[in-house]
């Protein structure tokens, strides 16, 4: 975007923030959010204009093959982060805390944060939970780390629930749902995810409050999107809930280019004279 009236976006500024992504809310400016546990891979998504990188909890899964997130500790979280923040120059670098890194309370959730931030150089971090975590979302904000809620199906809960179904579809879930969004936009989140609820009330809760929402399996009504990058780009194709798009299919590509690989390999056509010393 060229013209000094143009909304912010990709090519106006050099580094993501928590106050561009508020700005891009005002200006109608959807945001892209991928998630990314990996220096190449970051490196490919924030150069790929990725707004926001969300090193999440699922690298429990797509990384780590576990069935649930609850699994991943903090050293790892550290780990990935690090990682994605080294392949990052662009994108906002936000770094899930854990399953069991904040659940005892504000001091926990701050010694957390505060870790993820020193370690890692990250830019923000989120948590999952309503009203009670709101108070550990304002020790954390309080000591000036950005934080990002999540609401709707939060993995970390799988168990509470025993189902990944759509969450928030009775109205005492919906009603509660809109309480957390607005407690937590008081605790001080600058954004919220809204995770596999009625698109109808994301709008809602989009609209209700004046922080960005980014949506998974929450419609188009929010001010941004996230995926699962394994999901988006077809890496891992057995997962397939209605909200995932796969924009590529790269479990082809690499199944077929391992394959021509062994080939070679097998029929000694790997490696050839100008591949040799
Ligand atoms: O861990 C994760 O990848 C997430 C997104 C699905 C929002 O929390």
């Amino acid at each position: 975007m060229s013209s000094g009236s143009s909304p912010p976006g990709p090519a106006d500024v050099s580094r993501v923030t928590t106050k561009t992504v508020q700005e891009m809310r005002e200006a109608d400016v959807p945001i892209a959010v991928l998630t990314a546990y990996d220096y190449t891979s970051a490196r490919l998504l924030d150069r790929a204009g990725v707004d926001v990188l969300l090193v999440g909890d699922s690298a429990a899964n797509v990384m780590a093959g576990h069935e649930t997130t609850l699994p991943m500790t903090l050293d790892q979280m550290v780990y990935h982060a690090q990682c994605v923040v080294r392949g990052s120059d662009r994108a906002l670098v936000v770094v899930d805390l854990p399953f069991g890194s904040y659940q005892e309370g504000p001091k926990e959730g701050l010694r957390s944060a505060i870790r993820i931030m020193k370690e890692t150089g990250a830019h923000a971090v989120k948590l999952e939970g309503g009203e009670p975590v709101a108070e550990t979302v304002e020790r954390i904000v309080t000591a000036g780390v950005p934080v990002m809620g999540h609401l709707g199906l939060t993995p970390q809960s799988i168990y509470n629930y025993g189902t990944y179904q759509v969450r928030a579809q009775e109205e005492a879930e919906a009603d509660q749902l809109r309480r957390d969004a607005e407690r937590l936009e008081a605790a001080g989140c600058f954004a919220l995810v809204l995770e596999k609820i009625p698109a109808a009330l994301a709008k809602e809760v989009s609209e209700a409050i004046s922080i960005p929402t980014i949506g998974i399996g929450a419609g188009a009504a929010t001010d941004g999107q996230v995926l699962v990058s394994h999901d988006a780009l077809g890496l891992s194709t057995d997962f397939e809930p209605r909200f995932v798009r796969r924009y590529a299919r790269l479990d082809e590509h690499i199944t077929d280019a391992v394959e021509e690989y062994v080939d070679d390999v097998r029929s000694r056509r790997f490696p050839d004279d100008s591949e040799s010393y």
